[in-house]
């Protein structure tokens, strides 16, 4: 496992340059502080991988994390950072409740979640939802490559939970992904619960 790991993170951040969790957290923290989010506010990590996006936000001095992710082994691997409190194994998706409880954080943030090949929004976006306070934060960056095709609905998405006042926009913008290939760019969206 930790040759095909090593292997992997070493064509994603060195050949590819993937730089998308440095600029996501960088803006997250921006807005956290904009709004005076308490440095103890308990964020889940959605989608958490190997743990870049809990090591960000550690330096940035937030540190009541908890991380997500499908991957059991990806979390083990995350949990040697030292960065999480809690670790769950869950599969975001359509039809499908994660093992939490509505309203337990004040903050999510999920980096390269969405994008080519790995989630939709039909379910995913609603449980982020769902397991964030009214007045918290929805956080994630959408790769430019996928933001727009209709198969992954994250528009439809967006609108739909916006139009039920599930969230409302705080801010939209567009950050520094890969710094190698040609796609160089996410778009990376904060939603409040209300
Ligand atoms: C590209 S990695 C990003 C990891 C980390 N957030 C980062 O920025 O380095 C995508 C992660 O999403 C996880 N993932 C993919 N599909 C998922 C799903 N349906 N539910 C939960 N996690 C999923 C993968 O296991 C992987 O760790």
């Amino acid at each position: 496992m930790n040759n095909l790991l090593d292997i992997v993170t070493e064509d994603v951040e060195v050949h590819r340059g993937y730089i998308g969790y440095k600029t996501a957290t960088e803006k997250l923290v921006t807005k956290l502080k904009e709004l005076e989010f308490s440095e103890d506010c308990k964020i889940l990590d959605v989608g958490a991988g190997t743990g870049l996006v809990g090591e960000e936000l550690c330096k940035r001095k937030f540190t009541n994390l908890d991380a997500l992710d499908a991957s059991d082994a990806l979390l083990k691997e995350a949990d040697k950072k030292g960065v999480y409190k809690n670790f769950f194994v869950d599969v975001l998706g359509p039809n499908k409740r994660i093992q939490l409880d509505n309203d337990c954080y004040e903050v999510v943030i999920a980096v390269g979640v969405f994008t080519r090949n790995h989630v939709k929004a039909e379910g995913a976006m609603d449980e982020m939802a769902r397991v964030v306070r009214p007045g918290g934060l929805v956080s994630f960056t959408i790769r430019e490559d996928v933001m727009f095709e209709e198969e992954y609905g994250y528009e439809a998405k967006m609108e739909q939970l916006c139009r039920e006042e599930v969230w409302k926009l705080v801010s939209k913008s567009e950050e520094d992904y890969h710094s190698k290939t040609d796609i160089r760019k996410c778009y990376f969206y904060i939603y409040q619960v209300l």
